[in-house]
């Protein structure tokens, strides 16, 4: 199946949470959680401020890239699906075999362990469902909560690289993780 297919039939459920597609709908609460600064602040590449006009180009340029089989990002929801809380999803290098894990929550839903449930529900997901020998993550190293997430979910470290990519005008170390196939229980 392709990862746009991949992505607007799944529907998965953890013990609180539900993922399902993202929608037009989801573009208020995305700009209005994206333009927080604590937000900002754990992400490399997601601008600051952020508008509504700037959610709705995103979705756009996802929606391709999933057609393309490059990205497959999901909202993740309370079980109810009435609340958007934020997003998750990989990017695929499919030449190579391996993804990149992405998250972000809006702040009224973080140290709830919402991170940790919605990654260790699709970790075995996207080994199963996509032929992927490797899944990477990393983090700033400033960042005590997603470096949290990534323990509890299992992720062996790789090191760290100094200086890594500029954002909000400093210089921010990184460090790197992954996950083998031979790794993850299926
Ligand atoms: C990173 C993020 C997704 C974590 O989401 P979350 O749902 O709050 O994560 P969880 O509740 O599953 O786990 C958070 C853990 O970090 C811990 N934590 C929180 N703030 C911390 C800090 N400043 N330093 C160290 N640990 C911290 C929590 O105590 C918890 O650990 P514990 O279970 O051992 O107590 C959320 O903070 C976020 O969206 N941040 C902004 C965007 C971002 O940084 N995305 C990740 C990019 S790599």
């Amino acid at each position: 199946m392709s990862l746009a297919g991949l992505a607007k039939s799944l529907h998965l459920k953890t013990v609180r949470l539900r993922l399902r597609p993202l929608a037009e709908g989801d573009t208020m609460e995305m700009a209005r959680y994206l333009n927080d600064r604590e937000v900002a602040e754990g992400l490399t590449y997601s601008p600051y401020p952020y508008t509504h006009d700037m959610a709705v180009a995103w979705l756009k340029d996802v929606a391709f890239a999933s057609q393309q089989d490059r990205v497959l990002y999901w909202a993740i929801t309370d079980g109810e699906m009435e609340k958007f809380m934020g997003i998750v999803g990989f990017s695929l290098y499919r030449e190579h075999d391996k993804a990149e894990m992405h998250y972000w929550l809006g702040r009224p839903y973080w140290n709830c362990g919402y991170a940790t449930e919605v990654a260790k529900a699709l970790i075995p997901f996207i080994f199963a469902k996509v032929q992927i020998q490797r899944l990477e993550i990393n983090h700033f190293t400033r960042n005590g909560a997603s470096r949290r997430v990534i323990e509890k979910c299992g992720f062996v470290y790789e090191g760290e690289l100094r200086a890594y990519v500029k954002r909000f005008g400093k210089y921010e170390d990184v460090k790197f993780y992954s996950l083998l196939k031979s790794e993850v229980k299926l």
